[in-house]
Parts: structure tokens; C-alpha cells; sequence
């Protein structure tokens, strides 16, 4: 029997979940129910699609994004994971850590009587990753897929010393233009501009992008509401378990620079990633779990 006939014949759920083989090694789970559509790689146990039924995708997927063993996918959702961006100490390591590009196992599926679904996965490790975290941990991760979509991220260290965790749900949404879009929640936040050097400044108002951003707002567990006048929707973004919300548009110049992005692209996408980074890493002791779950839900304006 094939892998993907081994998963279908253990996850698979009629009118909720099948898995497909989309290319060569790349298996995604396809969810289907009464509320909604969304395709989940099991690379990176990455979300790469999300779509209500009647609805707009919510999700931004890169339409130069690629499908490859050991390669990240330009949109969704990418797991940030066990540090966000840079390695804190060698900078030869993967920036976002390597979650997002390493095999997940699906552990277990589930239709619940309100017609939605929920997926387990379990980060894979191998030499290469215990080398990079030489840390006795376990991730997994639990998606629901309703009306709305719910993310869970679930760190334990199983060893007995302590460590310090990163993280984010690297959340790409799909907007009608960045022009029309603004971000709100984060009024008289602190953030760090990675733009200007990581200097520290307080937001006022609304975020409206008409240029490169790339910040790390600090010590918020605010929701996030991004308000698309083109759309004549809002996506609000619950979060738990997060003190830090990344905002990020890559903006024209260094967008076209990246192969599974492309010219033009940047207006139709933002990310509102829920974290914890920089000031706002996690020290986990022995035995200890911790829970960063987000929730992306649809209103109309
Ligand atoms: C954001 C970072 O979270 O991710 C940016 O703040 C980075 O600095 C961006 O450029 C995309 O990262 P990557 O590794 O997916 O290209």
C-alpha cells in the first residue's frame, strides 16, 4: 500500500478530509465541509489554503509559490518555529527556523457534529533538526476548519533543562489592494522597525502600508482586525499565548527580488503574524507546554 493510501485509509473522513499527492513527495490534506475549503500541506504542516464557503479567500497564496520537498511555501500559513527570523547566535541556521520546511506527521482527523474538522500533526525531527535545536521538545499542531480557522501551536519540553522558545504563525491575508487595507488593534503599541534597524517607536492610529513594513510589535495580545474597504470585509485575528504581532509587506523592490513572489504581487497581500519574538521569547521549563493559537474569522464592513 502507498503512503497516501495508508493515510487515506487511517484520516481520511468522507465530506470532510482526503489526501492528495499535488506533486512529486508533496501531500496535502484537503478539506471540504459545509463551512469551508482549505489545503494543508503536510511539509511544514503548512495551511496553504483557506476559504469560507460564499467568501473571498482569506488566505494569500503566492501564485509563484513552490511545491517542493524541503522548500517553504510563499503564503498561508508558515509554522515559525523554534526561533523567529534570524538564529539568535549562528547566523548560518535558517531564518524562521525549520519547521516550515521539514515533514509533519498527521496524527489524528476529526468531523465535529457542528460540520467542522480538525487536523493534528506532529513535527518530524531528524539529525538535521537535532542538531540546529539540540533541545528534547515536541510541536504539534491542531487546525480547525470552520466558519472560521483555528490555529494551534503546541510546544513541550520533554527534557529537563530549560529553553527559549520563538515562534509565529507567519499568516499571509488576502486583500483587494493595499491601498483600501488598514490593520487595526495596535494603537499606542511599542514596535521594533526592522526597516529603521530595529529602532523603537509607538504606533498611532491605524497601519496603512504604503511602503516597505516590517515590524515586531511588542508585548500585545490584542486582536487584530484588518479592515479591506475594496473587500467590504474585515478578518479579525484572536490570539492567545502571543505578546508579539509581526506586520510585514515586503513592498515592490525586494518582493520582485524573490523567486516565489513576483512584481506587483505585494498589493494583494498582508501579514499579521502572531508570535512571540524578539523581548517576547518563551523560556519553557522541563515538563512545561505552551499554547500560541490564533483564530482568522470573517466580518463584513
Ligand atoms: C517576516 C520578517 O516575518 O518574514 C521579515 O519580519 C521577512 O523580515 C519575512 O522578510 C519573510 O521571511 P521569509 O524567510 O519567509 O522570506
Amino acid at each position: 500500500m502507498s503512503i497516501l493510501q495508508s493515510l487515506n485509509q487511517q484520516h481520511a473522513i468522507e465530506n470532510h478530509v482526503q489526501l492528495r499527492e499535488i506533486a512529486d513527495g508533496v501531500i496535502i490534506a484537503e478539506v471540504s465541509n459545509q463551512h469551508a475549503l482549505a489545503n494543508i500541506a503536510l511539509q511544514g504542516a503548512h495551511i496553504a489554503t483557506f476559504q469560507p464557503r460564499g467568501e473571498e479567500p482569506v488566505l494569500w497564496l503566492s501564485p509563484n509559490a513552490k511545491f517542493a520537498p524541503g522548500k517553504s511555501i510563499r503564503g498561508g500559513v508558515p509554522i515559525c518555529w523554534p526561533w523567529f527570523g534570524p538564529h539568535q547566535t549562528d547566523s548560518s541556521l535558517p531564518g524562521h527556523g525549520f519547521a516550515r520546511t521539514v515533514p509533519w506527521e498527521l496524527l489524528a482527523t476529526k468531523a465535529y457534529p457542528d460540520g467542522s474538522t480538525s487536523l493534528r500533526f506532529g513535527l518530524i525531527e531528524n539529525d538535521t533538526t537535532r542538531t540546529q535545536w539540540p533541545h528534547a521538545s515536541t510541536a504539534q499542531l491542531e487546525v480547525t476548519v470552520g466558519k472560521s480557522l483555528r490555529v494551534e501551536l503546541v510546544t513541550t519540553n520533554t527534557g529537563d533543562a530549560p529553553f527559549e522558545l520563538g515562534e509565529a504563525l507567519h499568516t499571509y491575508f488576502q486583500i483587494s489592494d493595499v491601498g483600501n487595507m488598514t490593520i487595526k488593534g495596535l494603537d499606542g503599541c511599542e514596535y521594533l522597525d526592522k526597516v529603521q534597524d530595529f529602532a523603537r517607536f509607538t504606533q498611532h492610529d491605524g497601519i496603512v502600508i504604503e511602503s516597505e513594513v516590517d515590524r515586531v510589535y511588542v508585548n500585545t495580545e490584542a486582536d487584530c482586525v484588518i479592515e479591506d474597504k475594496g473587500l467590504k470585509r474585515a478578518i479579525r485575528i484572536k490570539k492567545q499565548g502571543s505578546k508579539s504581532t509581526v506586520v510585514w509587506n515586503p513592498w515592490q523592490e525586494k518582493a520582485e527580488k524573490m523567486g516565489d513572489f513576483g512584481p506587483a504581487l505585494h498589493r494583494d497581500m498582508v501579514c499579521v503574524e502572531s508570535g512571540n519574538a524578539l523581548e517576547n521569547v518563551i523560556t519553557l521549563q522541563p515538563g512545561e507546554t505552551h499554547t500560541l493559537m490564533a483564530e482568522y474569522s470573517v466580518e463584513k464592513l
